[in-house]
């Protein structure tokens, strides 16, 4: 089954912190986003976009030597994730991130790739990329729950409920090519 993806735009750092927001408000739970790119491109700022969506109003930093940062929100706990430094995926046994879940959270993981085997399959699956102006994120969505939480954030009619402050470009797809209706 081809799942749905969407390309969004996001010229700011503003922008990419209102793109979480937005996004927060989609996400059911427990829910799983993985955060791909380069480093620099933003994947924290997205996440501290999708925290203060959810209601935190304090700082996020990358938890890039503790690996797990949770946060109490309105809807539950929020663990950020950054595996950066795991040198073997076996390091990230004793977190349980499977029982994190269970307890319906909200996980949102920092390179990703480096806890290949020991991560949940993600619901949704952010790759993030330099653009000339700003950043590009490619949204992928790996189940039902992904598929419903970029319904919500990019309508049927895309383009036209995107605040052109978020979006400046617009592209929705599915994986095969072919155009949405
Ligand atoms: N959409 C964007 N356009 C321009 N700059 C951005 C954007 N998103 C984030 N930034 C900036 O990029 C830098 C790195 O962001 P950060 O979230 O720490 O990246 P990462 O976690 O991927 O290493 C920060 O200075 C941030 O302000
Ligand atoms: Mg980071």
């Amino acid at each position: 089954m081809s799942r749905r993806r969407v390309t969004l735009a996001a010229a700011s750092e503003a922008d990419q912190v209102a793109l979480g927001s937005r996004l927060a408000g989609c996400l059911s739970w427990p829910f799983v986003v993985f955060l791909e790119g380069d480093l620099g491109t933003g994947k924290t700022t997205l996440v501290r976009g999708i925290l203060r969506g959810l209601g935190h109003q304090g700082n996020v930093k990358s938890p890039t030597y503790t690996l797990i940062e949770p946060y109490a929100l309105g809807a539950g706990t929020g663990y950020h994730l950054d595996l950066y430094r795991v040198g073997d995926p076996g390091e990230l046994e004793y977190l349980g991130l499977r029982d994190l879940l269970a307890e319906s959270s909200l996980l949102l993981v920092e390179w990703p790739e480096r806890g290949a085997g020991e991560l949940p399959i993600p619901d949704l699956a952010i790759h993030i990329r330099y653009a000339p102006q700003g950043r590009e994120l490619e949204l992928r969505a790996h189940s039902a729950a992904g598929e419903a939480a970029l319904r919500g954030l990019v309508p049927m009619d895309v383009g036209s409920k995107i605040p052109p402050s978020i979006a400046l470009r617009l592209e929705s797809q599915e994986e095969n090519g072919r155009n949405q209706p």
